[in-house]
């Protein structure tokens, strides 16, 4: 800004000059920051106007009047040229205030990740609903388990395969006799030992084998298991427990079948296939787990009378349960923590 020379305080045109720099640079100033400069280099201490108001004293008496009067109504028109901007100036600033610091009350807020609970986990409560709905209880057994819950309990011979170093953790030191349980049939035992009769448990929890991390094995995995022991249980009562509860898992259209089998705990025995609907690649038998009636000798170990009381048993894994399920075909993605797969099922709970 140039600083223009004081003008004579009876120089009409020159004052008159002044009086129009003045408006001009108010109405440059495009907001109240510029305007507050503007204010000061035309109304301020230096301000043309006011230095020639200073000059006044010097003229004689009639030039004071007029210069005076010269003067005094060019110093009004600032000031009314002043106050009318700052109004605008004012408004147009309240205006802008509005418009930016808006909220805009329908734009959508920010996601927060909340979390979700682990598939197997919410699986696993799926399938305890399911018999808590039938009136079963839910029982826990030690995932450290003594070798005779896990084996010789469950009539499985010293010699028999499973009780092999290769197929077992054993946990040191070795005269302890203690394992890692192999699967969740030691709770059979338990159950029967802790409870009166009858007996409708189901127990799902950890299990501990030795393979190799693949597609389809993990050495941790997850089983539920079923036991139920009552005065005059049958095939029949297995048949139809297993049957309901597919079709509480895979819908009304799922169905299961028995293939005899073998295991030292239940006689008769049956390896359990499920029909699957909606299985990926469509619908199909799958593999599921073992069942079968409990051994007598099972009953008698857990002090109870095979010749008044019979029961059923089942042991099916839940990652497996997950896979054909969920359409999972790497178990891998089930335990590496990566919470995309978790994400994927949802926030159910
Ligand atoms: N415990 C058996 C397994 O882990 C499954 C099973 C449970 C079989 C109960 C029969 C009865 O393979």
């Amino acid at each position: 800004m140039s600083t223009p020379e004081t003008p004579h305080p009876l120089d009409e045109s020159a004052i008159e000059r002044s009086v129009e720099e003045a408006i001009a640079a108010f109405a440059a100033a495009g907001d109240l920051e510029e305007l507050k400069a503007a204010r000061l280099a035309h109304t301020g201490d230096k301000a043309p106007i006011v230095l020639a108001n200073r000059q006044i004293g010097t003229l004689d008496k009639t030039e004071k009047a007029a210069a005076g009067k010269l003067l005094g109504g060019a110093r009004g028109k600032i000031q009314k040229a002043l106050a009318a901007r700052t109004e605008v100036l004012e408004v147009e600033h309240a205006e802008r205030i509005l418009v930016e610091e808006t909220v805009d009350v329908t734009a959508a807020g920010r996601r927060r990740p909340l979390g979700a609970r682990h598939p197997l986990s919410v699986l696993q409560e799926r399938v305890s609903d399911v018999f808590i709905a039938m009136g079963w209880e839910i029982a826990e057994g030690p995932e450290i388990e003594s070798e005779w819950f896990n084996f010789d309990a469950l009539n499985i011979a010293p010699d028999h395969p499973s009780r092999e170093m290769q197929d077992t953790f054993f946990v040191e030191p070795p005269e302890a006799h203690l394992v890692l349980r192999t699967h969740t049939s030691p709770v059979q035992i338990r159950s029967l030992l802790s409870r009166e009769l009858p007996v409708y448990v189901l127990c799902p929890g950890k299990t501990f084998r030795t393979d190799e991390l693949d597609a389809t094995h993990t050495p941790v995995f997850h089983q539920f298991e079923g036991i139920a022991v009552d005065k005059g249980l049958t095939m029949a009562d297995l048949k139809g427990t297993l049957e309901h509860f597919a079709r509480r898992m895979l819908g009304e259209d799922a169905a299961i079948r028995l293939r005899p089998a073998y295991f030292p705990f239940t006689e008769p025995s049956a390896e359990l296939d499920v029909w699957h609907p909606e299985a990926k690649g469509g619908p199909r038998w799958i593999e599921w787990g073992g069942c079968g009636m409990i051994n007598p000798a099972v009953l008698r170990a857990a002090g109870v009378d095979p010749e008044e009381y019979t029961g059923f048993a089942f042991g099916m894994g839940i990652e497996r349960t997950l896979m054909f399920r969920n359409g999972v075909p790497d178990m891998r993605d089930m335990i590496e923590g990566d919470i995309r797969f978790s994400q994927h099922f949802g926030m159910e709970v």
